[in-house]
């Protein structure tokens, strides 16, 4: 197997990450990656009984990667290891193909079964070849009716693409793989994109569309937030666990002002959160709030004795659970005792 520039540079401290490392590939695995057999039902599968994969067109220098993965999970547990191997053979190939996962296999101990059901499950492992870029589009509830649904619908027209599919060949630089992805866990920003994982904020249909016409025409436009972007395959060796030590994405800001403003507001308030160790909270703490507690139990006792609620609706009234059901202690069972008599 022969490394390609973009893999080449993965292996050196992720390096290369101008545009002009963007992968030429083909040069990884099966010559320009072979796409999954569609079953006679329409259904897509990477399992292939005519090619069922070789775990030989990985080379030593991706054994030793997926050796370092194995180590850090308990002996005798490599299994455990799956998921980023599949990152791994994305990494290498821009997809999980059936090397990937012949390889996977090989390597844990596991069936190629085993490994496929686990691939086909996740939507970060990829089926089929994927772009440089892989643009993906939140069309979840929030992101989809403040726009997202416009945004996806125009970037498939513009790329002439449907979901999963790619603008380009995957070997070329500049190429998009297109996806609507569920919620992105950046709904204060929404909608959002993201690209390789990367957040573009608060995007409208004239600013996705300018960011996809500039990955098109080799550039790589700054993420709202985080690190800067690189190609696919070099965000999938991160998410491997191999660490992107470019001084930038060590430094770039994870969250902004909307994430935080909880934070902020209990700060001006003066607000803590419960610590859950002697180490930030003293003794003396603890107590003061488990005095607290215990007042705000006694307050909610006496006021369901005298019929007052101090909730805010039932739900956070005490549950009637055998612990603190009066005849728990009886032979026969306290509360269901009362039901079956019918109080
Ligand atoms: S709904 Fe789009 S990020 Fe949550």
């Amino acid at each position: 197997m022969s490394s390609t520039p973009d893999v080449a540079a993965g292996h050196a401290g992720m390096q290369d990450f101008g545009t002009g490392g963007a992968s030429p590939a083909g040069g990884v695995g099966p010559a320009g990656g072979d796409r999954p057999r569609r079953t006679p039902d329409g259904r897509l599968t990477l399992l292939d009984i005519e090619r069922p994969g070789n775990p030989d067109v990985f080379d030593q220098r991706v054994r030793d990667d997926a050796a370092q993965i194995i180590a850090r999970y308990p002996a005798g547990q490599s299994r455990s290891a799956l998921l980023p191997m599949l990152h791994l053979v994305q990494s290498e190939q821009g997809y999980v193909s059936p090397d990937g996962i012949a390889f996977c296999a090989d390597v844990l101990g596991l069936t190629k079964a085993q490994v496929a059901a686990v691939a086909t499950f996740y939507t970060m492992y990829k089926r089929q070849p994927t772009g440089e870029y892989l643009v993906s589009v939140c069309t979840n509830t929030l992101c989809g009716m403040l726009g997202g649904d416009e945004i996806y619908q125009t970037l498939s027209e513009l790329l002439g693409v449907g979901m999963n599919q790619t603008a380009g060949s995957p070997a070329e630089p500049g190429s998009i793989t297109l996806e609507h992805a569920e919620c992105l866990a950046a709904c204060d920003y929404a909608p959002v994109v993201t690209v390789n994982y990367e957040f573009f904020d608060n995007q409208t249909t004239e600013s996705a569309v300018g960011l996809v016409e500039q990955l098109r025409s080799g550039n790589r436009p700054a993420p709202t937030r985080g690190a800067p972007l690189c190609s696919f395959k070099q965000i999938s060796r991160q998410i491997a666990g191999f660490v992107d030590d470019r001084p930038e994405a060590r430094t770039a800001p994870a969250t902004g002002a909307p994430t935080e403003a909880g934070v902020t507001v209990a700060q001006q308030l003066g607000h803590r959160a419960p610590s859950y160790g002697p180490e930030t909270s003293s003794a003396a703490e603890h107590a003061e709030r488990a005095a607290a507690s215990s007042e705000r139990h006694a307050e909610r006792a006496a006021a369901n004795n005298t019929g007052a609620r101090t909730g805010s609706s039932a739900h956070d009234e005490p549950l009637q659970t055998s612990g603190s059901d009066p005849s728990a202690g009886s032979p026969t069972g306290g509360q269901s005792e009362r039901i079956e008599k019918g109080e």
